[in-house]
Order: C-alpha cells, then sequence, then structure tokens
C-alpha cells in the first residue's frame, strides 16, 4: 500500500482573522466543523473561527502544536498535539481528523510519526486521544469493544481498528448525552426543589465570567479538583495547579472567544468557599448548542446533593441568559454514576460514546 501525495503544514496562528494570514486558520476550523458533521450527523460541535483562536494561541499552560494536512491543495484535516505544561507531565494529547473523502489511504497512520515524533521531542511518553465512535446505521451489525473499566463499549469502526492497529489501548468509554431545551423543565425544577430540602448549609450562586473577587481562591482550588476527582479509569492524568493567573487566562479565553459561561456554585456557608461548581457555556453563535463543560463536588462535601442541586439550578436560569440555545451537551465517564443518575433524572439522553485511548511509547 502507498500513501498518496498529500502535505503538512505548521498551522499559523494569526494574531486576528483580519490579518493578511488568516486564510490557514480559518480553512482549517471549517474543515473542523465538517469533519464533526460527518461523525455526529449534527452541528452540534460547530465553531466560528473568532470563538477557536483564543483557545489556539499563546497558552502558558499547555504548549498546542498544530497542523493542517493539504490533499490536491485542499485543507483536508488536522493535527493537534497538546503538552501540558504541568510539572513532571508524562503526557501527550493528540488528534488526528480527516475528512471521509481523504480517508483509507494511509494518510492518517503516516500521521501518527509525527504525533509520536512530537510528544518524544517534548519529553512525553504517553499518547492519549479520545474519538467519538457513532453507532452503525439500524441493521448494520458491528462487533463491539468493551471499556477495561466493565462500564460501556463502542463499535469497533474505523477509528477503533486505526488505534488498535498502531499500539493503542482503549482506557474508559464516555458517554455523551443531549438535552432538549424545548422539553418541558418541570422535572428540572422538582429535582431543585427536591436537592434544596437536603443541601441546608449550602447556598447557590450565580456568575457569567469573570468569577468574583471573594470566590477566586476557593473557585480556582475546586477548578484544580477536575483533574484530581472525576473518574480516569487507566488514563494518565496530571494534577492541574490552579493559582489565581490561570484562572484568569482561563476566563479571559472564553471572554475573547465570545462566549457565556454561567457558573452556578454551591458555597459552604460556614466557610464562604465554592465547594461545588458547574459551568455551561455557549457558542459565539446564540443558537449554537451549549456545552456543558466543568461539573465538581469537592469530595468532603459529597452527600448534599448538590451535584443535582447546581446542575438544575444551572439549566433553568441558563434558559434565561441563553434562550435561543436549542440543546446542551455533555460527555461524562460511563462507570460515573453519580453524575450519570443526574443527568438522566434531569432527561438526558445518550446520543454516542466515545473511546478515551492509550499508548506508551517505547
Ligand atoms: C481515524 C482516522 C484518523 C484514520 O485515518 P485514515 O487516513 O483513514 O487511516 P488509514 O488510511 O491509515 O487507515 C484506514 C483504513 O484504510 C486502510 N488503508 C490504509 N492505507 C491504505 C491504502 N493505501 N489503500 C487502501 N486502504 C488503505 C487501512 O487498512 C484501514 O482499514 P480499516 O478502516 O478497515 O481498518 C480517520 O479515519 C479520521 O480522521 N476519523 C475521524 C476522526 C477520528 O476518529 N480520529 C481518531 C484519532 S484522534
Amino acid at each position: 500500500m502507498t500513501t498518496p501525495a498529500y502535505e503538512i503544514r505548521p498551522l499559523i496562528v494569526p494574531a486576528s482573522l483580519d490579518a493578511p494570514n488568516a486564510a490557514d486558520f480559518i480553512a482549517m476550523v471549517d474543515v473542523r466543523n465538517e469533519i464533526y458533521r460527518e461523525i455526529s450527523a449534527n452541528d452540534d460541535e460547530a465553531a466560528t473561527p473568532a470563538q477557536l483562536l483564543p483557545h489556539f494561541q499563546e497558552d502558558p499552560d499547555n504548549d498546542k502544536h498544530s497542523w493542517i494536512v493539504l490533499v490536491d491543495d485542499e485543507v483536508a484535516g488536522r493535527v493537534i498535539v497538546d503538552i501540558p505544561a504541568e510539572q513532571g507531565s508524562q503526557v501527550a494529547y493528540w488528534t488526528v481528523e480527516l475528512l471521509e473523502r481523504v480517508q483509507g489511504r494511509g494518510i492518517g497512520s503516516d500521521l501518527l510519526e509525527l504525533v509520536e515524533e512530537t510528544a518524544r521531542q517534548a519529553g512525553r511518553t504517553v499518547l492519549e486521544s479520545w474519538a467519538e465512535h457513532p453507532e452503525p446505521a439500524d441493521g448494520v451489525s458491528v462487533p463491539r469493544l468493551p471499556a477495561p473499566t466493565g462500564f460501556g463499549t463502542i463499535p469497533r469502526d474505523r477509528p477503533a481498528r486505526y488505534y488498535l492497529r498502531h499500539g493503542h489501548t482503549l482506557e474508559q468509554v464516555d458517554r455523551k448525552s443531549i438535552l432538549d431545551l424545548d422539553a418541558s423543565l418541570a422535572t428540572t425544577r422538582a429535582l431543585l426543589a427536591d436537592a434544596e430540602t437536603h443541601s441546608a448549609g449550602y447556598r447557590v450562586e450565580q456568575w457569567l465570567l469573570p468569577i468574583p473577587a471573594q470566590y477566586r481562591e476557593s473557585f480556582a482550588w475546586a477548578k484544580s479538583r477536575m483533574s484530581t476527582d472525576a473518574p480516569t479509569a487507566g488514563l494518565e492524568v496530571d494534577e492541574e495547579k490552579w493559582d489565581l493567573d490561570r484562572l484568569e487566562r482561563h476566563e479571559a479565553r472564553y471572554l475573547e472567544a465570545g462566549q457565556t459561561v454561567l457558573v452556578t456554585a454551591a458555597v459552604h456557608e460556614a466557610t464562604g468557599d465554592v465547594v461545588a461548581f458547574n459551568e455551561l457555556c455557549s457558542g459565539a453563535d446564540p443558537t449554537a448548542t451549549t456545552q456543558q463543560m466543568d461539573t465538581l463536588v469537592l469530595r468532603e462535601h459529597r452527600g448534599h446533593r448538590l451535584g443535582q442541586l447546581i446542575k438544575c439550578a444551572g439549566i433553568l436560569r441558563w434558559r434565561e441568559i441563553a434562550p435561543e440555545s436549542r440543546r446542551i451537551i455533555t460527555w461524562n465517564a460511563e462507570e460515573n454514576r453519580p453524575m450519570l443518575s443526574i443527568n438522566e433524572a434531569i432527561g438526558f439522553a445518550p446520543a454516542a460514546y466515545i473511546g478515551a485511548w492509550k499508548k506508551v511509547l517505547a
């Protein structure tokens, strides 16, 4: 088998979208959106170039290496390798994404050399990557691959075969779920009322970014616990340090991107600290699907229905803030029963399964 001609070009991240060198970045975003549409058959994960640009700019917390892949002089895919800056990190996160029309020719396999070389040069030995494995069309039978956690399976599709062929192992299955915001929110209201009766000693506070001064320190700590307190199966996850500067950089990226982020927090009355939080994020386009980002209850504050409390309060407020957004999308580890139970009760329905893949480099 020979791989046909293609070109890889380091992605130029322009200072702004009006800059004379912005064309490759804009083409990259178009192709990204097209690839996600091919995978999911909807635009739930579509983003505008303006929205993504701040997420590609210099970031002291993460060294992002990106390339565009050109076939017949047209952008047809992209490669991204993220090198997190945590001290002692062994991990590189990567993505290879190609339009369907250029798949199946050996290009994706070829690009893995670039991924591995980039990781090695940064001194990283653990490659980790996520891919959506869409369900086959009705009536098409495809063997399935179980997660080693015992929770969830994925179809053994092209991306799965690609990972396996190149020595990657499936470590975890995540569920992507969708909440239809056109449906009644009566259940969410009832669940909020129920959570309120179990959460004495805590109050709900809600903010659009930036986080108010008196909560910044405890919020940054809670943010850092996402890396230690969420289920990670056999994946290697660095413990993230979040100081106030990192929080400010995080906020600036979303604000510059034109996104609205609602943080719903449970504040512990006795200490005044944020001990649980939930983030809902709009696209730059107000009609875009909303993304549920982090949700976390600190370990020592579990058992008070705070997860249910903040999740329901967040959704109800979000309807007022972003009335044009019709859906919320969320991702959870399939073994994360406490979170899935809350989401299922609210009405989130499974939409697809995501494989989390790992390879340890020799
Ligand atoms: C997963 C992905 C990156 C693989 O890229 P690709 O270029 O299609 O990969 P390859 O061409 O090397 O292999 C794909 C298939 O083509 C076959 N193939 C490879 N070279 C070939 C050639 N020259 N002629 C014919 N067939 C070939 C392979 O055997 C493989 O067959 P299979 O799908 O039955 O297992 C690509 O499908 C993709 O972008 N998918 C969407 C995004 C995604 O899931 N990315 C995962 C990593 S983040």
